[in-house]
């Protein structure tokens, strides 16, 4: 087995190749813009380069008077062509309540004006250069804490919403012997997957197919069903494989509507593939924080009050909220906390989920403010740690389901060779090289949904599962292939996957780290069922090897049905003396602490997510990860030689694709760390970086060793399984760890995000 596909550990599932590898490789795969649609014609979106104000005009005559121009949709024809979409923080499914086309006002840069059809893309192109908008232009106001934005209360907007706190935490701030108060920033993001933001719409018979690259295909069929005023029934959505997401395919954009309607007026596919650049508006992004933290502890360390007031911006129109204090206040054993969330309402688009939403920004502020507090105290960082673990909610009293953090620690920390670590900051160098070490948390939420899937068992050993749920490039066919091999005594190859359709049974959308939580469990319960049927077949058979057995002591290994002698028969048998040349098996599936009514819901594309913070019960993954920099004495040039990540996520299905996501993840916490940052022109308040030449990523030259340990952790409250989300840990924390570095190898301590050279300087 190679690094890439460690060896399981105790109760990991095997490194299974992916099961769609082949397929991807030699381009059978088919993303949304790569699905043959003949006759289609090509859309491209003019979108408005103002961030406040309104239309005054758009001129169409030399677009019009373009060849093989077919239409143009602008508020003069298409103004009530899309109905009030539903948002989705609100119950609803899409990613913003703006209404494409609707009217002359223009509330962010970026914004939808019109959508020219063409028989070529480079008709379409061409004609939409020719368009000509002017706009009555007012000053925007688009930068968090600027002049002229409107900073609420996210308790005030959102009922939902809560802002821990316990004891009384400005007291004990006050008396207590160590403590600090810092600020933090972290900057705007976008996600960029490599696949972009594809639409093609297909009418045929009065009912719509839309190949779209989603994270939640069923949310899509009933936003856009709404946003058309048709019946959700007449819509089908297709997203067989999805380039990339991170958040921003999880909720539907004002792009999908327009172009169902132009393929509906034409008589003819629609076809768009957002540019690069036009992604940014088009879609969401993460939005810029800020965090004022104060934290106070004992001489021994342990902590005694922590207060965090947290900022983060908004768009004019919704109400976008990710507030990260649920998880930082679980982080450690903390007797006095007190938070709150304030959202900033700015000129902008409205942001969105980007892995981790509410951690990668809170937690960031958090730990790094936890090894500021480490120095203050002369404490080794981890031992700070150590003192203040928990194995009980800080906030509610209730237990972790499982919690491995010091274990993430301990194997982390050896790995990584902690013990050597040089004290104080500033003496370790090597040559013209600063060498700097840093450590942090990850925790993530276990997060749940209701799903149903089927499960069909045919002759010889083959199954097939079918469900509604998406694989990102994450491993969801391969590790859902294993949980229905496992729950049927097959091996992963006779299973065949079906997903990203939403003609099958529902499942939650692709976000949260949910996906094999949810739908193992109930593929497993699939399984069960099939089991059950088959058990008793044999069971109550007048002849056969286990004729009269005990049904419940049946086993399924291997494709036999045996007892615990190891007599017994094949599934062919068994499917003969139930008389059926395939069993199929439809299940439901209801977390802990779900309500039933979820799957209604789900069906209409709505969803009821449990998990993290329960009544009874509290569901997070851990991590720890540690990291070395080095930065160029002269020229602070910083470089990334290695890091180590150690994670406790429950039951790991696969570790060859668990370490993928965990890598990756790590390689993107250093991205949030030292790389990544939108920019925006604030007198326009338009982003000015939005392309990958200058949207900076990290590319191989700029990633070192990464080490993913994966601890072993059984959890049997979780769920059935023992599964907790793995997606979404690896990223939470890394930045603290990196910004601590920085600080251990320069003595400069830089609070703001991503760290740059001239930071350092
Ligand atoms: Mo992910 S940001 O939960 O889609």
């Amino acid at each position: 087995m190679s690094k890439a596909a460690p060896p399981p550990q105790d109760g990991m599932g095997e490194p299974v190749p992916r099961i769609d590898a082949r397929a991807k490789v030699t381009g059978a795969a088919l993303y949304a813009a790569d699905f043959p649609v003949a006759n289609a014609a090509h859309a491209v979106l003019v979108i408005s380069n103002v961030a406040k104000g309104s239309i005054r005009g758009i001129d169409l005559f030399a677009a019009k008077a373009t060849p093989g121009v077919l239409l143009v949709l602008t508020r003069e024809n298409a103004a009530d062509a899309v109905k009030r979409p539903s948002y989705f923080a609100e119950g609803g499914h899409a990613s913003t309540k703006e209404r494409p086309l609707s009217s002359d006002r223009i509330w962010h840069d970026g914004q939808i004006v019109a959508m020219v059809v063409a028989d070529s893309y480079e008709i379409a192109c061409d004609a939409a250069s020719r368009i000509g908008v002017t706009y009555d232009e007012t000053r925007p106001a688009g930068k968090l804490g600027g002049p002229g934005t409107e900073t609420v209360a996210a308790s005030a907007v959102n009922k939902k919403h809560k802002d821990p706190m316990v004891g009384d935490a400005e007291r004990a701030y006050e008396s207590a012997p160590f403590k600090i108060e810092v600020e933090l920033e972290t900057p705007t993001q976008h996600h960029n997957p490599i696949e972009l933001f594809a639409t093609t719409c297909l009418w045929s018979d009065g009912k719509l197919t839309i190949y779209e690259p989603s994270q939640f295909v069923y949310g899509l069929k009933h936003g856009v069903a709404e946003q058309l005023g048709i019946d959700p029934t007449d819509i089908r959505v297709v997203s067989p494989f999805v380039g990339g997401a991170f958040g921003s395919k999880g909720s539907v954009t004002p792009r999908t509507a327009l172009v169902a309607i132009a393929a509906r007026q034409l008589g003819r596919p629609v076809k768009l593939v957002v540019a690069r650049d036009q992604g940014f508006t088009v879609a969401t992004y993460r939005a810029e924080t800020r965090h004022r933290i104060r934290l106070a502890a004992a001489r021994n360390g342990k902590l005694l009050a922590y207060q965090h007031e947290a900022w983060e911006l908004t768009s004019r129109i919704d109400d976008y909220l990710v507030g990260g204090t649920e998880a930082t206040t679980r982080l450690y054993a903390v007797p006095n906390a007190a938070t709150k969330v304030n959202i900033v309402r700015a000129d902008r688009n409205t942001p969105g989920f980007m892995r981790s939403p509410p951690e990668v920004p809170y937690v960031y502020a958090y730990e790094a403010a936890i090894n500021e507090l480490a120095e203050v105290l002369g404490m080794d960082p981890v031992e700070l740690r150590r003192v203040n673990d928990t194995h009980k909610d800080p906030i509610t009293g209730a237990p972790f389901t499982s919690r491995s953090l010091m274990r993430c620690y301990d194997e982390a920390a050896r790995a990584f060779g902690w013990s050597h670590r040089r004290e104080p900051p500033g003496t370790a160098s090597d040559g013209d090289w600063l060498i700097g070490w840093g450590c942090a948390s990850a925790l993530y939420p276990t997060q749940m949904s209701v799903a149903a899937a089927r499960v069909r068992l045919v002759r010889s050993g083959a199954a097939h599962v079918e469900i509604a749920a998406h694989d990102l490039g994450t491993g969801a066919y391969t590790v859902l292939a294993q949980a229905a091999a496992e729950g049927l005594g097959l091996r992963p190859e006779a299973i065949s996957v079906t997903l990203g359709e939403s003609s099958l049974p529902p499942g939650p959308v692709a976000g949260g780290s949910i996906t094999t939580a949810s739908c193992c469990n109930v593929v497993a319960k699939a399984c069960g069922q099939i089991r059950e049927k088959l058990s008793r077949a044999v069971a109550q058979a007048k002849d056969g090897p286990l004729a009269g057995t005990n049904r419940r002591m049946l086993q399924f290994a291997n494709g036999r049905i045996v007892d615990s002698r190891g007599n017994g028969e094949g599934l062919d048998q068994a499917l003969d003396r139930l008389g059926t040349g395939a069993i199929e098996e439809y299940a439901e599936w209801i977390p802990h602490g779900a309500k039933p009514e979820g799957l209604q819901k789900l069906y209409r594309g709505s969803l009821d997510i449990v998990g993290g913070p329960m009544e009874d019960r509290v569901a997070f993954a851990f991590g720890a990860e540690f990291v070395e920099l080095r930065i160029n004495r002269y020229t602070r040039e910083i470089r990334v030689p290695r890091i180590v990540g150690a994670f406790a996520s429950g039951r790991i299905m696969n570790t060859r694709t668990a370490h993928s996501q965990y890598m990756g993840a790590m390689i993107w916490g250093i991205a949030s760390a030292l790389h990544e940052e939108t920019e925006l022109d604030e007198r326009t308040a338009r982003y000015v970086n939005k392309n990958l030449a200058d949207y900076q990523v990290p590319v191989n030259a700029d990633i070192g060793e990464v080490e993913v340990i994966m601890v072993p952790e059984v959890d049997r409250l979780v769920n059935p399984l023992g599964i907790k989300g793995i997606g979404e840990l690896a990223n939470v924390g890394t930045a603290a760890a990196i910004a601590e570095a920085a600080y251990r190898a320069t003595g400069k301590r830089v609070r703001k995000l991503p760290i740059r050279i001239e930071d350092l300087l």
